[in-house]
């Protein structure tokens, strides 16, 4: 399990700094770079001599020299990146540098090309280098820049509510933009308690989440957030959040694995459990991912959000889907909410609203929370400069657009089966413990000894992660993301317009680094791990 320190968001970035200190070029025949890119890396002038090592990848090389635009090291000096050991760059480390994307495809200032296997932070959606997206802002910006929707509307942000109204499920038709997912978050629980102020039940205030469960980062988010090594620093948070199981079928206690609809019916009525226990008359709320992110995708059993459903609609508690990432497209529909079936109060989104070509969020509430704001004086008293904003809300409609015309969800849903099968044959390295998810979005748990379940402990899983598996893969021309939020998983999210062919570029790059994390990790020598593939791979179809 994650070690006090260890919350920070490892992906690959983090561990070429907390790695060898060092930044890579590919220098085998497959390095993935194309005829382009190649030439680039070889044209630019390298201010300082490189250094070549072998690492524990015979095709892979590490260079210590610096750029020309010496990037790394202006970014040192003044920009403070975000879940990030700073200090890992400190002793000749240098910060990889993502200059340009193109569809599925990232490239670093040295002209090296990597598959960008999360949509920048489950964000892509439609890829980079989106000519109608960089138009919707351009003709917007020239057209209305910038302004608020405090008591005035532009067109763009009434279109985009309407929009997002039709397409969330039920009654859900009121829209309150925000600029990030974690604000969507905050501005959630704030409207809940002062529903619950102004409806008379101002007792209702306490709020219900699931273990390691990630909401945000501004304080109410984070009180709500079930990560305790995220949150130590900053407490005393706010009071009153109370956590409860998540969904990880794989870590179920040993008398609920039998069965993934008992183990999800007894996930659920923990939440029973815990508002009875609290006292109906004061829990307000219960936040849930459709599909939990943190600890490496945890999908709801069937019929799991449906009786989470029923007990909030019993005991008159508020249910909030944070679909920050589970939106647009991810899952195959736009809200993760509509593919499982359930009708939430709230749903809270943001990253793929806009694949990321403009910071935007949004809370969406049903008719009961927005009733009484309808009428007389009382206002909900939150807003954001940028909630709302023009440009955004254009580029979210153009998102949306491209969204139908190239049946973004249909694809996905076509492809998720052979996306899943393709990881799925990883099954044959002994490090692979589990693989789940849905849609285009799936977790790698790694395991010390896959018969038992064994987890790797703290340092163990500092050095698989930090020490080798985040580089390694980002070495390979994978960006991803290697997590020990809960037990070590990689996260896979990648833009949702990959094919097949993507998937397979992704499955051997993982192949290749989990066959060696296997070796160095759990001592598995070479000889064993080439009849690894013998082992019978596990389906879970
Ligand atoms: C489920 C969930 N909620 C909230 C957030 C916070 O979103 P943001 O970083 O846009 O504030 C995230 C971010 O990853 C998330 O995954």
């Amino acid at each position: 399990m994650s070690s006090p320190d260890a919350f920070e968001h490892l992906d690959t970035a983090g561990a070429v700094a907390s790695g060898a200190h060092i930044a890579p070029v590919m220098t085998s025949s497959g390095g993935g770079e194309d005829g382009d890119s190649r030439a680039r890396a070889q044209s630019s002038a390298l201010v300082v001599a490189k250094t070549a090592t072998t690492s524990t990848f015979d095709n892979v090389r590490f260079y210590t020299e610096v750029q020309e635009d010496n990037w790394s090291e202006r970014a040192k000096k003044h920009l403070w990146m975000h879940f990030s050991r700073m200090g890992a760059y400190e002793n000749g480390g240098s910060i990889p540098i993502i200059t340009k994307g193109e569809g599925v495809y990232i490239f670093d200032d040295r002209g090296k090309k990597y598959i960008d296997g999360i949509a920048g932070l489950f964000t892509s959606q439609l890829g980079h280098g989106r000519q109608e997206l960089a138009d919707a802002y351009d003709r917007q910006a020239m057209t209305l820049g910038y302004f608020p929707i405090w008591s005035y509307a532009h067109p763009r942000a009434i279109e985009l509510a309407e929009r997002l109204a039709s397409l969330a499920p039920g009654d859900l038709n009121h829209v309150f933009f925000t600029s990030s997912g974690g604000e969507a978050v905050e501005t959630a629980i704030k409207l809940i308690k002062q529903y619950f102020k102004i409806t008379g039940q101002g007792t209702r205030h306490k709020v219900i989440s699931r273990a390691v469960a990630y909401h945000g980062t501004t304080q109410g988010a984070l009180s709500i957030t079930g990560i305790p090594a995220a949150k130590v620093m900053f407490e005393p948070l706010i009071t009153g959040h109370f956590k409860v199981p998540n969904t990880n079928f794989y870590r179920a206690p040993p008398n609920h694995r039998q069965d993934v609809i008992e183990f999800g019916m007894w996930c659920a009525n923990r939440i029973e459990e815990m508002i009875l226990f609290e006292g109906p008359e004061s829990v307000a709320a219960v936040f849930v991912e459709p599909l939990q992110n943190s600890g490496g995708c945890f999908p709801p059993p069937a019929g799991y959000l449906q009786r989470v459903r029923d007990i909030c609609t019993q005991y008159g508690v508020i249910m909030v889907c944070d679909e920050t990432i589970t939106a647009f497209g991810r899952l195959g529909e736009y809200f993760a909410s509509t593919r499982y079936g359930v009708v939430p109060d709230i749903i809270t989104c943001g990253k793929g609203m806009t694949s990321g070509y403009f910071p935007m969020g949004a809370m969406i509430a049903n008719e009961k929370l927005y009733e009484p704001f309808r009428y007389g004086t009382t206002s909900f008293l939150h807003g954001f400069t940028f909630g709302g904003h023009p440009a955004g809300a254009a580029i979210a409609l153009a998102n949306l657009d491209i969204f139908e015309r190239e049946g973004i969800n249909e694809h996905v849903r076509s492809l998720e089966v052979p996306f899943q099968k393709t990881l799925e044959k990883l099954y044959d390295i002994p490090i692979v413990g589990d693989i789940r998810g849905a849609g285009f979005f799936w977790g790698i748990e790694m395991v010390k000894n896959r018969e038992t379940r064994e987890s790797f402990n703290s340092d163990e899983s500092e050095q698989l992660l930090r020490g080798f598996l985040s580089k390694a893969l980002f070495d390979n021309g994978l960006y991803c993301r290697a997590d020990d939020r809960g037990d070590p998983v990689i996260q896979l999210a990648p833009p949702l317009i990959c094919t097949q062919e993507h998937f397979n570029e992704i499955e051997a790059i993982l192949r290749r680094v989990l066959l060696e994390a296997s070796r160095l990790f759990q001592g598995i020598s070479r000889d064993k791990l080439k009849s690894s593939k013998t082992i019978k791979a596990k389906s879970k179809l």
